[in-house]
């Protein structure tokens, strides 16, 4: 295993590429999907099953992690890895975007923000520096650049004002970071959908020098079109030689086109928040299992799936499960929803790989089209 953090890009078709992250805890093949363990848990799994869908690597949070149990007890208990059994890399995000989205009463300055909790109202601050030391007392693996995200659609003004403010906060990111062998710091682009602004704050970062590089900003409220519209570009402003990470995106068709616009790197709650709600995601489209259709049906919720839920259980099971609100249920549409998602990344990584992304691109578009599911 490799004691440094590096990447290595193994080949590109088109725009897309395929490669592998190493890093002390192990590698991360890419395109990888990250699956969101918020509170120091894939909601619904154990770590292991975590594994067993294919996941390298995971994502936690600064704010949640902060507010309870605190980065300081999970450091007392031996770092966020042996705290939650997942001995493989962690990227944590950076808490800015959280505040923003959760926390109650927030001050913005150019030092940091200041906001009470979403769980017991207590008044905390983050800041670059704090922000950089919470994610080392975590032991994350890969940390991001403390930044403030506006919510789309916002004026031009704003988001200007906004993605600078990032970037001055990106340096001291950077500088609070220090020299980690084996621990990578990401920087995060910002600039809305405004293609200039999208450039300089590409430019900022680069000047910074920083081990990977993410592009934030979107899923904010623009919609698809917009998110790969400024994906057409924006990834062409960062460095090839970096891993590049399209933060909180997304749905499957999102990730494949983001793949295709030459994205490696993604994390999103759906596949897990949605196996909580029912919602299923498969190769022909998406299904709730709540609909009384299911009800009687003795078919898995997809023939060709290897995941526990479609090799030992039917639909009317899970519909079952799922209205009698059984925990059961989460755990086993939580499972599908992360092995499908997973199956999706490897089929792209085996196709960018054989030069035939654009073929499998089809295949998946296809799949999907075929009508009630
Ligand atoms: N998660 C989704 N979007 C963002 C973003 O712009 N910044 C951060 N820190 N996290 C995100
Ligand atoms: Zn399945």
């Amino acid at each position: 295993m490799s004691e440094r953090f590096s990447f290595d890009l193994h080949a590109t078709d088109g725009k897309a590429r395929t490669g592998v992250i190493q890093t002390p805890r192990g590698e991360v093949r890419t395109p990888a999907f990250m699956p969101v363990g918020t509170a120091a848990t894939v909601k619904a799994m154990m770590p292991e099953s975590v594994r067993a869908t294919g996941a390298d690597i995971l994502l936690g949070n600064t704010y949640h992690l902060m507010l309870r149990p605190t980065a300081e007890r999970i450091d007392r208990l031996g770092g966020l890895h042996r705290f939650m059994n997942w001995e493989r890399p962690i990227l944590t995000d950076s808490g800015g975007f959280q505040v923003m989205s959760l926390a109650g009463l927030r001050k913005l300055t150019e030092k940091g923000v200041t906001f009470k909790s979403h769980i017991d109202g207590s008044k905390h601050e983050l800041t670059p520096e704090r922000s950089m030391e919470i994610q080392r007392l975590l032991g994350s693996d890969i940390v991001m650049c403390f930044d403030e995200c506006p919510a789309l659609p916002a004026d031009r003004d704003r988001i200007a004002e906004s993605m600078r403010l990032s970037m001055r906060w990106a340096e001291r990111s950077r500088t609070a970071f220090g020299d980690r062998p084996g621990h990578a710091l990401f920087g995060i682009m910002q600039g809305g959908l405004e293609q200039d602004l999208r450039e300089e704050s590409a430019e900022s970062l680069k000047a910074i020098g920083f081990e990977g590089y993410a592009v934030g900003g979107l899923a904010v409220g623009e919609g698809q079109a917009a998110m790969f519209g400024c994906l057409d570009y924006a990834p062409g402003f960062l460095p090839e030689d970096k891993p590049r990470y399209l933060m909180g995106v997304g749905k499957p068709d999102d990730i494949v086109g983001a793949v295709k616009r030459g994205i490696d790197m993604m994390d999103c709650v759906l596949p897990s928040r949605s196996g909580r709600t029912g919602q299923v995601f498969t190769r022909h489209g998406v299904l709730n299992i709540k609909n009384a259709r299911h009800m009687d049906d003795p078919r898995p919720l997809d023939e060709a799936c290897t995941c526990p839920a479609c090799r030992n259980y039917s639909r009317a099971y899970l519909h079952h499960v799922f209205r009698s609100q059984e925990i059961i249920s989460s755990m086993l549409l939580t499972w599908h929803n992360l092995h499908y998602y997973q199956e999706i990344m490897a089929g792209m990584r085996d196709a960018i790989a054989a030069g035939t992304f654009a073929a499998w691109e089809a295949d998946f578009h296809a799949g999907r089209a075929q009508g009630d599911i």
